[in-house]
């Protein structure tokens, strides 16, 4: 009888909480002694991008370990108490909009170190080759940093823009990264979210370029950016993405639009701070083939 009313009492559960984008773990309550393991799988991790696995508790001993293709596994015995994983990255989840801006240095992004051109006079973009080029700007802005990088886009290269607006506009506490139940956390944490897009569609017939510009939200890029890359057949058009940061950098933005397009041919791009000059998109647009 004692070894059965043993068996069956209940053991308190203690709760896991993840703090970060991407972080996963198979439950959210576990019994004292249970193992756990918390893993951040491969496909968010960034290229030059340190990550920090913490617990916020002295008595959590986290052990950490990488493979290929799960990414970081990260391991612990449950103490008697609720215990929260945090990862924070040098570029991207624990990004402070506020903080100091800094530049690229990823591979096929400008590697300039200049940091103020406010005041030199815009150099002229690259003449336009012989053959018949049409470009087309397209632009995702939640608060107008990437439009306005777009609008230079265009305004340089003589092309046309066409706005990404979304059929249900972000509110303010749509965009708040802070609150984890915010439309934003919601859809950049489901990888299947399609935000509908109210614009007009775009005919793209005659376009041989395309600039592709959003803000980065969590990392990557906004989910309605797949909802348009999966809607349009690219075929034969150099894409061309660009995005604003506060300090992350385009990451794997580019290439998971490349992903889901399945059609183009997709270059590095580039990623720019909010209120990059005339000069800096100039510049880059000079070293563009
Ligand atoms: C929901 C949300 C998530 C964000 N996530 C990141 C991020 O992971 N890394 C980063 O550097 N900036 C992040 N930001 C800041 C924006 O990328 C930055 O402010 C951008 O310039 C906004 O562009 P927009 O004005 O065109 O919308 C985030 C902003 C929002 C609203």
């Amino acid at each position: 009888m004692m070894f059965l009313f043993g068996c069956g009492k209940k053991q308190p559960q203690y709760q896991l909480k993840l703090d970060g984008y991407g972080l996963e773990s198979s439950k959210t309550a576990y019994a004292e002694g249970e193992k756990v393991t918390v893993t951040f799988p491969a496909e968010y991790i960034g290229t030059d991008t340190d990550y920090n696995f913490t617990a916020d508790s002295e008595d959590v001993k986290l052990s950490r370990d990488y493979s290929g293709k799960k990414g970081y596994v990260m391991k612990f015995t449950m103490p008697a108490h609720d215990v929260t994983i945090s990862v924070r990255s040098s570029n991207s989840m624990s990004f402070d909009p506020t903080a100091i801006d800094y530049e690229e240095s990823e591979e096929g992004e400008n590697t300039d170190k200049e940091t103020d051109t406010t005041s030199v006079e815009a150099e002229p973009a690259e003449p336009a080759p012989a053959t018949e080029e049409k470009t087309l700007v397209v632009v995702f802005s939640a608060t107008g940093n990437t439009k306005d990088v777009a609008e230079k886009i265009a305004s340089l290269t003589g092309a046309d823009l066409y706005e990404i607006k979304p059929a249900v506009e972000y509110t303010t506490e749509d965009l708040d990264w802070n609150d984890k139940n915010s439309r934003t956390t919601i859809e950049q944490n489901d990888p299947s979210s399609r935000p509908e897009i109210g614009s007009e569609p775009v005919d793209l017939t005659g376009y041989t370029r395309i600039f592709i510009g959003y803000p980065i939200w969590w990392a990557i890029e906004p989910r309605i950016m797949d909802t348009f890359v999966e809607s349009y057949d690219f075929d034969g058009i150099t894409m061309i993405p660009f995005c604003t940061s506060g300090s992350s950098s385009l990451g794997q933005s580019g290439k998971n639009l490349e992903k889901l397009a399945g059609s183009g041919n997709w270059q590095a791009g580039r990623r720019f701070k909010g209120g990059a000059s005339e000069n800096e998109v100039s510049k880059w647009l000079g070293t563009l083939e």
